[in-house]
């Protein structure tokens, strides 16, 4: 049988990435198309900028909206995989929504509306994409929780709450599914350019954490993502239930 050239080592396989439209999400989504995978971007918004990007790796493209919170867009989202590719192999649950807030701010609505995104969103995911894994006997799951986890910082109650959680999460479905072929388990980016960071960090709390680094720099989104495009590979089958630090070293 003709093997596939090693760097795309995806050929074949079909992906999911949550959050695609921009930032992290759009560069793991590209970097899985450059390995080989059809790709399919889930998001709030549309994806356009994400879709010409990925078919320039002359993969195939589909992109969704979707809202993770909401249950009923999952269904049609796996509904809408199963009509249109017959297949998963990857799902990479990367939306996700932050939270300086603090706690004399933090309402119980903010609260849940966090932990609805980050967290339920990315098991509701789980919960409905899975079966179609099995049929295949074979899996990736990829969340992306934060280095904020272990970094002490104002705010971010509930947004620390719910990756801690989709750690947590990610640790115990690993065992459950590992004997179907499915793995699970969790990137945590550091300090990362993306909107999501311009927009609630200040220029003094970025360069505060830049100085911990032991890599003098931000993180950019491809360093994410190239750390997803081997965790969700065929060759990472026997790493499960891990959290792997993308954070160019930070110590705190
Ligand atoms: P971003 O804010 O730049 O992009 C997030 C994307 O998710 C957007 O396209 C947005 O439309 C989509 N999204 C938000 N809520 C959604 C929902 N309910 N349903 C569907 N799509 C939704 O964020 P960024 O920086 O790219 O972060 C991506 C992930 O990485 C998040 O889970 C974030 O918590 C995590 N992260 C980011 C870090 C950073 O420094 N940028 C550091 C640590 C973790």
């Amino acid at each position: 049988m003709a093997q596939e050239p090693a760097h795309r080592p995806l050929a074949g396989q079909v992906a999911v990435v949550t959050g695609s439209a921009q930032g992290i999400g759009q560069a793991i989504a590209v970097r899985l198309a450059q390995a080989g995978a059809d790709v399919v971007g889930a998001d709030l918004v549309e994806d356009d900028q994400t879709g010409a990007l990925v078919a320039q790796a002359g993969v195939r493209w589909l992109s969704h909206r979707l809202d993770v919170s909401h249950g009923s867009d999952i269904d049609r989202l796996a509904a809408a995989i199963e009509s249109e590719c017959g297949r998963l192999d990857i799902l990479v649950n990367n939306a996700g929504i932050d939270d300086a807030i603090r706690f004399d701010e933090l309402t119980p609505e903010r609260w849940h509306q966090v932990l609805a995104v980050n967290l339920d969103g990315p098991f509701r995911l789980i919960k409905a994409l899975v079966p179609l894994m099995r049929r295949n006997q074979y899996g990736r799951i990829v969340n992306i929780a934060s280095g904020s986890v272990v970094n002490p910082m104002p705010g971010f109650i509930a947004y620390r709450a719910s990756k801690m959680g989709l750690i947590g999460m990610t640790r115990a479905v690993a065992i459950d599914l590992g004997p179907d072929g499915i793995t699970a388990n969790v990137v945590s980016p550091g300090v990362t350019a993306t909107p999501m960071v311009q927009g609630s960090l200040t220029p003094e709390f970025l360069e505060m954490t830049i100085g911990k680094q032991g890599v003098k720099r931000s993180g950019e989104p491809v360093d994410i993502a190239n750390a997803v495009n081997y965790i969700a590979s065929p060759e990472a089958g026997f790493i499960t239930g891990q959290t792997l630090m993308v954070n160019g070293g930070a110590a705190f």
